[in-house]
């Protein structure tokens, strides 16, 4: 079995994200070298405690690592100001000290809100993020943005903290519920649209037999996107600029989540790859864009069996302009100014803070309308 190893060179704060099978079992030889004093602190969620924390605790103890664990609630509303006081008064009681290292194990939840406890105790300790959705392997684990919601919305409170190392075990994406592994996979084809056309064109070919089980197509698909997100990443760490496209379908993804209530309506990825079918949309309408392209990216989700338009989702939405009135109000609205990320092509985005409002709204009340 292979193991894949990809550099994230940010200087003093570069890492590798080791992608590969049965990973958990090598936890300890893989996150000793890090250690100070052969303990660590992991924080996880009961669901993923009940499939994968006895695992990776033995394969810790195979290296005379001894670890403790807290099992928070799973979901999305941990992820705020109460569970980062109970994971932060939880490793001050473990009397954690600067030099140890805090494990995250879990989804994009635990990664954020484990990442951002480490930020900001004792000023900041070093961490491992132990990602076990694909979702968190392919995005949240890589990149160092940590954070948690607040009522005023998502991710508003947190800070960049790179960790000292990710652990990808394709072996655990074998535990995650089929719409998970395929929400997660929005943000694999994102990849490939964003700025890698033969990757797409692998996806294409390769994709269906990969959400069937293919451990080597999977851990292909979670290298190729890791190592786009790191190279991204290494040139933009905070964002000022290229970094900005990793958000291709996001600000259509966030309405979409605000307007169904961030629930089982809509979870992250669906959003993310009917914003990815919308912002091509928006590109051919705009004359960027060859008018086939967005057929061609909705093509490919279906043939995956994933939602690709707004008629997809279940339940009321609002109008076009109430949609937009949500999209006013993300994080990336710089200047009171929308902020899209658009393509040429697939495999050529860019940021585009000029889109014509009548375009805009006319995606958007076509996608309503077609809801009958
Ligand atoms: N998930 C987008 C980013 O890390 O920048």
């Amino acid at each position: 079995m292979t193991i894949d190893r990809v550099h994230v060179p940010l200087g003093a704060r570069a890492y590798d994200v080791v992608i590969g099978q049965g990973l958990m079992a090598q936890a300890g030889q893989l996150i000793a070298p890090f250690l100070h004093r052969k303990q660590v602190s992991v924080l996880t969620e009961t669901r993923v405690a009940a499939s994968h924390l006895e695992g990776m605790k033995a394969g810790l103890a195979n290296a005379g690592i001894a670890s403790t664990a807290l099992a928070l609630e799973p979901g999305e509303a941990t992820k705020d100001w109460d569970g980062l006081r109970q994971s932060v008064e939880w490793l001050l009681d473990e009397k954690v000290e600067r030099r140890d290292v805090v494990v995250a194990l879990g989804g994009g939840v635990i990664g954020d809100l484990g990442g951002f406890a480490s930020a900001v105790l004792r000023r900041g300790v070093r961490f491992v993020q132990i990602p076990t959705s694909l979702l968190a392997q392919v995005d949240s684990s890589v990149g160092g943005k940590t954070g948690i919601n607040t009522r005023h919305g998502k991710n508003l409170v947190g800070a960049f903290h790179q960790p000292a190392l990710v652990l990808a075990d394709i072996d655990v994406l074998d535990t995650l519920p089929a719409r998970d592994f395929l929400a997660g996979y929005g943000e694999v084809v994102k990849y490939g649209l964003l700025g890698d056309s033969a990757f797409f064109e692998w996806l294409e070919r390769n994709a269906p037999a990969m959400a069937k089980g293919d451990k080597t197509l999977r851990q292909y698909a979670v290298h190729r996107s890791v190592q786009m997100k790191a190279d991204i990443v290494a040139r933009d760490e905070t964002e000022q600029g290229d970094r900005a496209l990793l958000n291709l379908g996001h600000t259509f993804c966030h309405a979409l989540e605000a307007a169904t209530g961030y629930s089982a309506r809509l979870l992250h990825g669906e959003g993310v790859a009917i914003g990815c079918a919308l912002a091509f949309e928006l590109s051919a309408r705009m004359g960027l864009c060859a008018q086939e392209t967005p057929g061609r990216v909705r093509a490919h989700l279906r043939q995956m069996g994933m939602a690709t338009d707004l008629a997809d989702i279940p339940g009321d939405l609002p109008p076009a302009e109430g949609l937009v009135a949500l999209m006013a109000q993300d994080k990336k609205v710089q200047d009171g100014r929308l902020r899209f990320i658009l393509a040429r092509d697939i495999g050529a985005a860019f940021v585009c803070d000029d889109v014509p409002a009548d375009i805009l709204h006319s995606v958007l009340a076509d996608g309503l309308a077609a809801r009958g």
